[in-house]
């Protein structure tokens, strides 16, 4: 029998942490007391320069066409000038696809540039849209394990112990999601030789590239390591860094070749981005990095805050992390014993039991490839931030 949904997307994982998000969101519209710390979204809103952009550009009768696939002229253009201002590295305007979200941007990469069967190493833990993607282009996700005595950082040694011939593409993201690990320049610059040496291909996801802490220091792939040539791609977008989650607007940069391909599968699926999100965007791109600061160093309060108050919990072990904005605990101590009048053995477990005896709803490991964590997102108030985690405290020494 014919089955309804084609066998890819049946094989298709959906989002866990948009799926925790969503629980967390519908619980609280019931009146829920949920804390949330599922969603990878900046709690501002969008600074105000950005959305007076868009409202102009709804009187503006030129957005109400369709325009070029690849993007809007100005929008390719402020992302030039941005990457040029932001990472040093320098693209023409034609190396520029402008997206649906960051989201879309690495599924064009992978339906891009994979062919059946080519391989693509992941670092793990990883984001869990990743191997969905990758396995949505035909191709093979292999995870690469990091290691938390490392501070997650993937090393060349891990690299080539899972590097076989039919390696085509590697995914780098630094500082990474779900971690908040970022990868020393010196170690950005030898994993680039190393995938140069091989031949093997780089999406680079730089979408968390502002939001690093202390010391750390984010550095884009190609510019440190030029031995790539032409065979990177990078994988950005507004998201993060503006508070515009829900503006939907990514882009993808290439070499010209790639990029003509990516741009004629957009023709084909999505046609343009809407013009009223892509002047927004121009606005955010084009403007100072104030607003980002400013949330920067909100996070970065949070982000210690967190990462003290889950160390103090006997059975949590959290690292400090270095960007994004995510504290991703060992929370193997919490297996195995009574949690109020309940016993996880699992992270999955353990976090439908926080979300229905505390109301707080976390990311278990399973979603990012290591069980035995969590992934909790400092991107929230910070009472909330401080109550979720005092509740958490509570609980654990109950028992
Ligand atoms: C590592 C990483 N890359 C890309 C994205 C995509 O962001 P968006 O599609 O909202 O632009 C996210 C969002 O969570 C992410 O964490």
């Amino acid at each position: 029998m014919n089955s309804r949904v084609s066998e890819l997307l049946a094989g298709l994982a959906p989002s866990a942490t948009l799926a925790v998000d969503a629980k967390a969101k519908a619980l609280k519209a019931a009146g829920e007391p949920v804390i949330g710390y599922g969603a990878g979204e900046p709690d501002f809103p969008t600074p105000l320069h950005i959305v007076e952009a868009a409202v102009k550009a709804c009187y503006e009768p030129s957005n109400y066409k369709y325009t070029p696939t690849a993007g809007l002229a100005d929008l390719r253009d402020a992302i030039v000038e941005k990457t040029k201002r932001d990472s040093g590295l320098s693209i023409a305007a034609n190396q520029v696809l402008v997206t649906n979200g960051g989201k879309h941007a690495v599924a064009t990469t992978f339906m891009t540039t994979l062919n059946p069967g080519d391989e693509v190493l992941i670092p793990a833990p990883y984001w869990t849209t990743y191997p969905e993607a990758v396995y949505l282009a035909g191709a093979v996700p292999v995870p690469v394990m990091t290691s938390e005595q490392d501070g997650f950082r993937v090393s060349v040694e891990e690299l080539e112990k899972t590097r076989t011939p039919r390696t085509k593409l590697l995914v780098f993201v630094s500082p990474s999601n779900p971690t908040g690990a970022v990868v020393r320049p010196d170690d950005v610059a030898a994993i680039g030789r190393w995938a140069a040496e091989h031949d093997i291909w780089v999406m680079c996801d730089e979408i968390y590239e502002h939001l690093v802490y202390g010391d750390a220091e984010s550095v884009s792939l190609p510019v440190v390591a030029p031995e790539i040539r032409d065979r990177f791609i990078v994988v950005n977008g507004v998201a993060k860094t503006y508070a515009m989650t829900g503006w939907r607007i990514g882009w993808m940069i290439g070499a010209p070749d790639v990029m003509n391909a990516a741009i004629n599968y957009q023709s084909q699926t999505t046609s343009n981005i809407s013009n009223i999100s892509q002047r927004a965007a121009v606005a955010a791109l084009t403007g100072d990095l104030e607003a980002v600061a400013m949330m920067r160093d909100a996070f970065d309060r949070r982000r210690k805050t967190m990462t003290s108050m889950l160390n103090a919990i006997d059975g949590v072990n959290c690292a400090e992390p270095e960007g994004a904005f995510y504290c991703y605990p060992n929370v193997q101590g919490l297996l195995g014993r009574p949690l109020g009048g309940k016993v996880a053995s699992s992270s999955s477990e353990l976090a439908e039991i926080l979300l229905e005896s505390i109301k707080i709803a976390v990311v278990p490991g399973e979603a990012f490839g290591t069980p035995g964590y969590f992934r909790l997102s400092y991107a929230l108030g910070d009472d909330d931030l401080k109550e979720g985690l005092e509740r958490l405290a509570g609980l654990v020494a109950a028992g």
